[in-house]
């Protein structure tokens, strides 16, 4: 709610933020997104310098193909060479934990391996069941994947954030990741990035009418990234607001329902793609915004936003109303 008169000046108000027991500048993660391929080198070169300069936290994407083929293991470690500090996240996907057909489970080594690469500060293992859905080769074998996740946890030298990639957690899942050892909750809602909108492309690029036809359907599939926030902080667990946030005040926001940061993937990719110089501008926007929402909330901190006053409207209110939120 906006507030008529401020009791602290806008240039004196703190955007800073802790996660995980980390001092972030501001309260926002670049989302995990790349790696494995000699493009993805200096994409993650450029987004993780510009971390390290801005005082923000950074997610590497999923690590699998470095496992796989150890030329690629210097796509990754780039990250840490240029944001020496940073918080980095590394990454893996909950299917790569489960046995599937015709590939074995990740053992705990090189989950360890994952993490020793790019000396991790913490490890997201992203649950994208959606997407491998709709992958003709997706890996849809998920019994079991609690119990993995349980052991991971257990195992991990650093903490393991559970992370969506769009379709959203909700808060029963929530308290079951509390459970198994999860200490953040990504929750990847649906607004952003949509990977069966992107996986219909791909199918139809190829030909595959049913593949592409079961994307589309599922577009729309999936908790909103607002729903899913306000569902996640009642496990007490740090939450990162992530899928289709796109400015500080969309950060402000996310804020004001209990998140603890917010996550930006499919801008901060476009911006890297330009260079430095367009992701260090995009920030500077994110933060200009933020401080003049926490500021006209009659906040001194961006981290108080959820203390301020505020009203939910329309399609997530009806999610709230019906999901008890
Ligand atoms: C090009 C691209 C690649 C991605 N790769 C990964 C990945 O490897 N691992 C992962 O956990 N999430 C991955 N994501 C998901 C993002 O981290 C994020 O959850 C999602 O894109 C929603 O955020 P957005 O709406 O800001 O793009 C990827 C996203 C994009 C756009």
């Amino acid at each position: 709610m906006h507030d008529a008169l401020p009791a602290v000046d806008a240039s004196a108000i703190d955007l800073s933020a802790t996660f995980l027991g980390r001092e972030l500048r501001l309260p926002l993660l670049i989302s995990g997104m790349t790696g494995g391929h000699e493009r993805a080198r200096g994409v993650n070169q450029v987004l993780a310098s510009a971390a390290e300069r801005s005082g923000v936290a950074f997610g590497l994407g999923s690590q699998r193909a470095a496992l796989r083929d150890r030329s690629l293991i210097p796509t990754y470690t780039i990250a840490r060479d240029s944001a020496p500090t940073s918080f980095i996240i590394a990454n893996v996907g909950i299917s790569q934990l489960v046995p599937q057909d015709g590939e074995t489970a990740l053992s705990l080594a090189d989950v360890r391996e994952i993490i020793d690469m790019v000396r991790a500060d913490a490890l997201a293992v992203h649950l994208n069941y959606l997407e491998e859905s709709v992958q003709p080769e997706g890996q849809t074998r998920a019994a079991g994947a609690f119990e993995a996740l349980t052991r991971i946890c257990g195992a991990s030298p650093v903490p393991v954030v559970a992370k969506e990639t769009g379709a959203g957690i909700t808060r029963e899942v929530a308290q079951r990741l509390r459970i198994a050892g999860i200490r953040a909750i990504d929750v990847g809602g649906l607004g952003g990035t949509s990977f069966a909108a992107l996986e219909a492309r791909r199918a139809d690029m190829r030909g595959d009418e049913a593949r592409t036809r079961l994307g589309v359907r599922f577009t729309e599939w999936g908790v909103p990234t607002a729903v899913a926030v306000a569902g996640c902080v009642v496990t007490g667990l740090p939450v990162i607001a992530t899928g289709g946030v796109r400015s500080g005040l969309d950060a402000a926001k996310a804020l004001a329902l209990g998140a603890s940061i917010v996550g930006v993937a499919r801008p901060l990719l476009r911006a890297a793609l330009e260079g430095e110089a367009a992701v260090l501008a995009w920030i500077d926007r994110f933060a200009l915004e933020l401080r003049t929402a926490t500021f006209l909330s009659g906040q001194r901190r961006a981290r108080d936003l959820h203390k301020a006053e505020r009203v939910v409207t329309g399609r997530t209110h009806d999610w709230l109303v019906q999901l008890r939120y």
